[in-house]
């Protein structure tokens, strides 16, 4: 098939998927799979990559950024629901990379805080956080399961990298506190993120939800409820 004609097709296949598909119908993982090579052939940078990447990403730090300046509001937003929702207790962070959100948070305080990311080189770095109420570790967010109960559940722009993102907000779900709730970050430009937010609202009830706008950029702060 003629390049051109190739790429016109995996554009309507990809338009597709998002807005019908995700991981939930048969073989949604599948052609979910084939999307992202695709994405990531075309330079796209929401979706699933491998932990060799992230490793060589953070490696590099092309996610250095992030602590800047111009990301600054959207951390606070998060913080802001973090703290009056979990009043200083339990916290597990998702896709929680070099701890920004951690480093800005933990002057507020709080009981338990555990942090997971896909990446070594990244959780290597936050190493000398770790007591025995702080533990940073590398797991897969797509099969973790953590240990014990959580007040808040963050997933920090890391839930639309996970391959079956609504399947493993449900099975977070099952390690919520009764009162417990799930904030997600949403970056608005991510066709795949908002279709992930979009599945994720028809699965949980939307306790809250605030919209970040900085610069040219705007973020979603989503919070969930079983
Ligand atoms: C855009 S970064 C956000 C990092 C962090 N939340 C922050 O605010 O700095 C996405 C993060 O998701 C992590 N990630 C991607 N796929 C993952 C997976 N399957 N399991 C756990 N973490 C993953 C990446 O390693 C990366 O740290």
């Amino acid at each position: 098939m003629l390049p051109v004609l190739k790429h016109h097709l995996w554009r309507r296949v990809r338009a597709a998927y998002y807005a019908f598909a995700l991981e939930r119908l048969p073989l949604g993982a599948t052609l979910g799979r084939f999307v992202s090579e695709w994405e990531t052939a075309q330079g796209f940078g929401d979706s699933p990559k491998a932990k060799p990447t992230w490793d060589a990403e953070y490696g590099d730090g092309r996610w250095a950024y992030m602590g800047q300046q111009h990301e600054l509001t959207r951390y606070w937003t998060l913080i802001g629901y973090m703290h009056s929702l979990g009043r200083g207790r339990e916290y597990l962070d998702v896709g929680c990379g070099e701890g920004l959100l951690f480093e800005r948070f933990k002057p507020l305080d709080y009981q338990r805080f555990v942090g997971v990311d896909i990446s070594d080189v990244a959780i290597e770095k936050l190493r000398r956080y770790n007591d025995h109420r702080t533990s940073f570790l590398s797991a897969d967010g797509d099969v973790y399961e953590p240990d014990g109960y959580f007040d808040v559940i963050v997933f920090n722009e890391s839930l639309y990298y996970l391959r079956a993102p609504v399947r493993s907000l449900e099975r977070y779900a099952q390690s919520l506190k009764p009162d417990g709730c799930m904030i997600i970050s949403t970056y608005t430009a991510s066709r795949r993120s908002l279709a992930v937010l979009r599945d994720a609202k028809r699965t949980f009830k939307v306790l809250d939800e605030a919209k970040t706008t900085q610069g040219q950029n705007s973020w979603l702060c989503t919070v969930l409820k079983r």
